[in-house]
C-alpha cells in the first residue's frame, strides 16, 4: 500500500472508470481509490475516509476539471435527493456504463469470456418512468438553500414539516420536494397539496420518536397505459374527518384520481403498509395492462415500475423462451403471475411459484380478470418446492420451459443444483443484478447449459439499476 495516502487526506485524482454503487475507480502511483460522486474523466479532490491493503475510500470534495461526459442534472434536488444518482450523466453515457457492468460481472464473477451480449435496451421515457412513488413526511426537515428560502418564510408547523424524500442514510430525516421527475407532474402535485393541506391545518407528520402525530407516507400508483390514478396516504392516527376533507381538497384539484384510501398504522418500523385500509374514493383498485393483459394493482400489491420497459422485458424473456403452443412453462419467483400471463396464449400451461401468499393471491385474480384457465400458482419457499415438497412436480408433468425470475440475492445454491438435475431444454433466466446472475449462470454452465445470449434492460434511468434476460439452453 502506497503510505502516503492516510484517513483524512484531501488528494486530487482524475477518474479512470465509473464504478457501480456509487464508487468510481482512480490510481494514485497505481494503488487503487474508490471515489463516490465522480464519474469517469472528471479530475476532483477527495477526501479519503477508509485505508485498507490493497485501496482506499475517499469522498468527492470538489470538482477541479468536470468529464465531458458531464451534463446538466434536470432536478434542482439532484445532489441532496439520492434518488437519481446519475442525472448529471448524458442518458447515452448511462447506458454504456450498464452494458459495461453487465460485461464485467459476467467475466470476472461468472468467468464467461465473450458472451453474445446484446446491446442494452434504453428505456423508452427517460423521465415519468416510474408508475409508483412513495413520499414520506417527517417532522425532522433536511434543509437545503431552497427549502431555507421557499419554506421556512411560513411560520408554524413548517419547520417540523417535510414531505418528500429521505436523504441517504438519514432515515429520520426528509428533504421537503416539491418537483420531482420521476412519476408525473400530477404525483408531484398531489405531494404539494398534501403538504399545504397539512400545513394549512396544522396537522403534524407522525414522529416515531414520541409516536404521536398524523401523516406517516404517500403512495402515488398509476396505471401508465390506463390512466388510472390512485393516492393512499399512510397515517398513524384513523382520522375520517382529515380523510374526508383532503380527498374532497384532492379530488377537486386532481378530478383523474380514481381512488384514494387511507392506510393506518401504529407500527413504529418505517414501511408504508397499513395494518388496515379504508377506502375514500374509488374501489381501492387500479388497473394497468401489459400487452393484450389486464392487471389488477392495489395498495400494495406488486407491479413492475416501469410498464413500458415491463412489457420489452417480457418480450425478450418470450423470444428466449422460443415457446410451442404444447409447452409446460415454470415460471419461478413469478410474483404476481404477470410473466406467466403474459405467455399463456402461446403455450399449453404454465406453473408459477412464488414465497408471498398475497402475490398468489393476486396472481390467480389476474389470470381470472383475463380470462386465463392455464395458469396455476402454487405459494412456497423455491428451494423447498424444488427439493422437498416435490409432489406438485407430478401433477403437472416434466416441464419444457423453466422461467426464473429472483430477488437481487438470486437463486438458493439448492435451487440451482436441482434446475441443473431437472435439465429442462431451454431456461431464461431474468435478473436485476449482474453479480448475482453470473454466480448463477456460472453454476447452470457446470451441469451443461450454454449461455446463448444475455439481453441488458434499462428499467430504471439515472440509476445504477440494470435488469437482464439470459437464454440458457441444453444440447
Ligand atoms: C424480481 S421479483 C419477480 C416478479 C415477477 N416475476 C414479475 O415480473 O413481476 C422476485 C419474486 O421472488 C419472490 N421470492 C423471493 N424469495 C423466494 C423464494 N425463496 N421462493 C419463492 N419466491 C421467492 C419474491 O416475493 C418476488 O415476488
Amino acid at each position: 500500500m502506497s503510505m502516503e495516502i492516510k484517513k483524512d487526506d484531501i488528494i486530487e485524482v482524475t477518474i479512470e472508470s465509473t464504478g457501480f454503487e456509487g464508487k468510481s475507480v482512480a490510481r494514485v502511483e497505481g494503488f487503487v481509490v474508490f471515489v463516490e460522486g465522480a464519474i469517469a474523466g472528471d479530475t476532483v479532490t477527495a477526501k479519503v475516509y477508509k485505508t485498507k491493503k490493497n485501496y482506499a475510500e475517499a469522498k468527492m470534495v470538489s470538482l477541479v476539471r468536470p468529464s465531458p461526459q458531464r451534463t446538466a442534472a434536470r432536478c434542482s434536488y439532484f445532489g441532496v435527493c439520492g434518488g437519481c444518482k446519475w442525472q448529471h450523466v448524458e442518458y447515452a453515457t448511462q447506458l454504456t456504463y450498464k452494458q459495461q457492468h453487465v460485461a464485467d460481472a459476467l467475466e470476472r464473477i461468472g468467468g464467461f469470456k465473450d458472451l453474445p451480449i446484446r446491446p442494452i435496451i434504453g428505456s423508452a421515457d427517460e423521465y415519468y418512468y416510474r408508475n409508483k412513488l412513495e413520499f414520506s413526511f417527517s417532522e425532522k426537515p433536511w434543509r437545503t438553500e431552497k427549502d431555507m428560502n421557499e419554506l421556512t418564510v411560513r411560520e408554524g408547523l413548517v419547520n417540523t414539516f417535510a414531505a418528500g424524500f429521505h436523504v441517504p442514510q438519514r432515515w429520520d430525516k426528509v428533504l421537503n420536494i416539491t418537483e420531482c421527475f420521476l412519476q408525473s407532474e400530477v404525483s408531484t402535485g398531489i405531494l404539494n397539496t398534501v403538504r399545504d393541506f397539512a400545513l394549512a391545518n396544522n396537522i403534524p407528520a407522525f414522529s416515531p420518536d414520541e409516536e404521536q402525530g398524523y401523516f406517516r407516507n404517500l403512495v402515488i400508483r398509476e396505471g401508465k397505459n390506463t390512466g388510472d390514478v390512485m393516492v393512499n396516504v399512510v397515517t398513524f392516527e384513523d382520522s375520517p374527518e382529515v380523510m374526508e376533507r383532503l380527498t374532497a381538497e384532492l379530488k377537486q384539484k386532481f378530478p383523474g384520481i380514481t381512488t384514494i384510501i387511507n392506510n393506518v398504522t401504529k407500527r413504529k418500523s418505517q414501511v408504508a403498509v397499513g395494518e388496515y385500509e379504508k377506502v375514500y374514493l374509488g374501489d381501492g383498485l387500479i388497473h394497468d395492462t401489459l400487452g393484450r393483459y389486464r392487471f389488477e394493482i392495489s395498495a400494495n400489491s406488486f407491479f413492475q415500475t416501469n410498464t413500458r420497459q415491463a412489457q420489452r422485458l417480457y418480450d425478450i424473456a418470450k423470444e428466449f423462451a422460443e415457446l410451442r403452443p404444447t409447452d409446460i412453462v415454470y415460471d419461478l419467483y413469478c410474483g404476481t403471475g404477470s410473466i406467466g400471463i403474459y405467455i399463456s396464449d402461446a403455450v399449453q400451461q404454465v406453473i408459477g411459484i412464488e414465497l408471498v401468499e398475497s402475490s398468489i393471491r393476486n396472481a390467480r385474480k389476474n389470470a381470472e380478470l383475463n380470462g386465463v384457465t392455464n395458469c396455476e400458482f402454487i405459494a412456497g419457499d423455491l428451494k423447498d418446492l424444488l427439493t422437498k415438497d416435490v409432489e406438485w412436480r407430478s401433477r403437472y408433468g416434466t416441464p419444457d420451459v423453466i422461467i426464473v425470475d429472483p430477488p437481487r440475492s438470486g437463486m438458493h445454491p439448492k435451487a440451482v443444483e436441482e434446475l441443473g438435475r431437472m435439465g429442462v431444454p431451454r431456461l431464461v433466466y431474468v435478473s436485476c443484478n449482474p453479480a448475482t446472475l453470473a454466480r448463477d449462470l456460472q453454476l447452470l454452465a457446470q451441469d451443461g447449459y450454454t449461455v446463448e445470449a444475455v439481453q441488458p434492460v434499462d428499467m430504471f434511468p439515472h440509476t445504477y439499476h440494470i435488469e437482464c434476460v439470459a437464454k440458457l439452453v441444453k444440447r
